[in-house]
């Protein structure tokens, strides 16, 4: 399978077999996110897999409640990858500033030859 086709053809899974994931797929699945871009490569984020059936079962329902329910099948899950978001470190802080100065200051420009409505 092709890239292309890769992408045409994912889609969100909703449903599970009632069988443990054999930890070699985890391992792939966290290898692949692990590569994933991020700002001055800093990857401000770790990811702490749960398997454990009480813990699984409170972060599940942490992830809906009574009134938001669209979650609720994440209780049936065999398995959970919480993703935990890390402060940038400060070099890409810094360099996320010095970005969003250069896009206040080029978006003028670029409404002028587009005629933009922001
Ligand atoms: C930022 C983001 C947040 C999402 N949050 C949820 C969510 O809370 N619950 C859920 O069931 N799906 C969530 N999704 C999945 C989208 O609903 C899903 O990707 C979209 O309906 C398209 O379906 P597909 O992924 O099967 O192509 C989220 C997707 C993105 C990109």
């Amino acid at each position: 399978m092709n890239f292309l086709e890769l992408v045409t053809k994912r889609q969100s899974v909703r449903r599970y077999l009632d069988k443990p994931v054999e930890p070699e797929k985890i391992e792939r699945c966290l290898e692949a996110a692990r590569l994933a871009p991020s700002a001055c490569n800093s990857q401000p984020w770790k990811f702490v897999v749960i398997d454990d059936e009480e813990l699984k079962n409170k972060v599940a329902s942490a992830t809906y409640s009574n009134l938001v329910s669209i979650n609720r099948f994440s209780t049936e899950a065999p398995v959970l990858v919480l993703i935990i978001s890390q402060r940038p470190k400060p070099f890409a802080r810094f360099a996320s500033r010095v970005k969003n100065r250069q896009l206040k200051l080029s978006i003028p420009h670029s409404l002028n030859i587009c005629n933009w409505r922001v």
